[in-house]
């Protein structure tokens, strides 16, 4: 297995590039399947859950196509079986976002439940009411949600649930209702970013849709949908994690592509912190250096500051003189990372679903395991600034959903390197 070894203690300093959003491209990609011809998506992050994806679809007969590093063509027209395979499904929990797509094609669908995961349980009850709520018989059955439709209807959906709206949900519903027969409409739908790019590429195939971006979004059902060509919006969660990077260094780095209207919450926490923020045309500075200062963080759905960068955020305040309390609002359970912090010197406490951060004056290199996406990252920015070698294992989390994150680092200035380990 592949590890990354990192030499702390360099300021970054430079420009980097953020990828297209994978949290966007994975619904998009799934969306293509609505369509009566090929669908062209550019902009896509070069990450594993991108292949992860690429392989599902091509498993239930859709067409699969990278003509270049960046880019996809699905093609649905022989999408054959409504059946996801387990081994794929089991890789990644957002393969339910073909749950819609497969009902608003063919009317049936066979997902293995993706079950729970690393940042704790993954329940699917949102999309299964959902799906319901336009006339979908759905039930579990050997560990499968079985779904069966015909040609759906529209209907009255809330999907609110006890953590807030769900991403994934919202966005099944809205690309199960793009086909399905009269109006649907979605009230405590998830206003995140990646939800208004789903709504933009399939407006863009011919959907009628209202409201995304807003808790309440209205579709208007059409009979068919047809290929498109949709660039994907840079990844804000990236962004952020460069712009944390740039913070907790003490460098100064401009993210290109950085959308500020994506990141308004992780801006004010970071000025917070004690960091410069500019927004500037192409993207958003941030300079550290300054005297760093604890700030209390609570995840929310957005606009809120978002799960997906909490570890990062963590990893922050370790060094940070004082006391920050960062509380879980969207993934309770969502802590995996803080053990290993505590391994290379951070004092971290876990009160129910809330990190209580003692700052520390410095985090001291160490062997440390991944465990999740956002946990890696947070280990990574922890490596940055730690005294001496980190060695991070099981860096496969990281390439889920990072770029080349050793190349542009190293861009900027870091010292952090790849090893190419034996085969899992
Ligand atoms: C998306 O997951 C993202 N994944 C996650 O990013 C992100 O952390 C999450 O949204 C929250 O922003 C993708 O977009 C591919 P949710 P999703 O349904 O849609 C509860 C990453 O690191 N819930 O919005 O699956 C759930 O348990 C990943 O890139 C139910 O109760 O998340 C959670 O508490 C990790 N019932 C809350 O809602 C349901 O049926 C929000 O989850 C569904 C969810």
């Amino acid at each position: 297995m592949d590890k990354i070894i990192i030499g702390g203690g360099r300021r970054l300093r430079g420009e980097v590039r953020v990828s297209g959003a994978k949290n966007a491209a994975l619904p998009v990609m799934a969306a293509a399947l609505l369509g009566d011809g090929p669908t062209r998506i550019r902009n896509i992050p070069r990450v594993s859950d991108i292949g992860t994806m690429a392989d599902i679809l091509a498993a239930l007969g859709a067409r699969v196509d990278f003509p270049s590093a960046h880019e996809v063509v699905i093609d649905p027209r022989g999408l054959s079986t409504p059946t996801a395979p387990y081994e794929l499904v089991r890789k990644m929990r957002a393969s339910v976002c073909v749950l819609g797509p497969l009902l608003g094609a063919i009317g049936e669908a066979r997902i293995p439940l993706p079950g729970g995961c690393a940042i704790g349980p993954r329940p699917v009850d949102l999309h299964i009411r959902g799906m319901r709520r336009l006339g979908a018989s759905l039930r579990l059955s050997h560990g499968m949600i079985v779904a069966r439709g015909g040609r759906m209807r529209g209907g009255e959906v809330y999907l609110g649930g006890r953590f807030g709206s769900s991403v994934l949900a919202t966005a099944n519903v809205m690309m199960a209702a793009a086909r399905a027969r009269g109006m649907t409409r979605i009230e405590g739908a998830a206003c995140e970013p990646e939800i208004m790019d789903l709504a933009e590429a399939l407006g863009r195939m011919g959907a009628r849709i209202r409201g995304a971006g807003s808790h309440t979004i209205v579709v208007e059902g059409v009979r068919r949908l047809r290929g498109a060509d949709h660039a994907v919006i840079p990844d804000r969660i990236e962004a952020g994690t460069c712009m944390i990077a740039a913070a907790v260094t003490g460098g100064e780095v401009m993210i290109l592509g950085a959308r500020p209207d994506h990141l308004r919450a992780v801006i004010e926490a970071l000025e917070e912190a004690g960091a410069a923020v500019a927004v500037r045309r192409g993207g958003v500075a941030v300079r550290g250096g300054g005297r760093r200062r604890v700030v209390d963080v609570a995840t929310h759905p957005y606009p809120g500051f978002p799960t997906d960068l909490q570890a990062q955020m963590t990893a922050l305040m370790t060094v940070s003189p004082g006391i920050s309390v960062i509380t879980e609002k969207v993934f309770p359970d969502r802590f995996l990372h803080v053990p290993e912090l505590n391994r290379m010197g951070a004092r971290i406490a876990i009160e129910g679903s809330s990190a209580i951060v003692r700052g520390v004056r410095a985090l001291s290199g160490a062997p440390v395991m991944a465990s999740d996406l956002r946990a890696s990252a947070a280990l990574v920015l922890a490596g940055l600034v730690a005294r001496g070698e980190t060695v991070i294992d099981r860096v496969y989390h990281l390439d889920r959903g990072y770029e080349d994150i050793e190349g542009k680092l190293r861009a900027l200035g870091a010292d952090i390197e790849r090893t190419a380990g034996r085969k899992a």
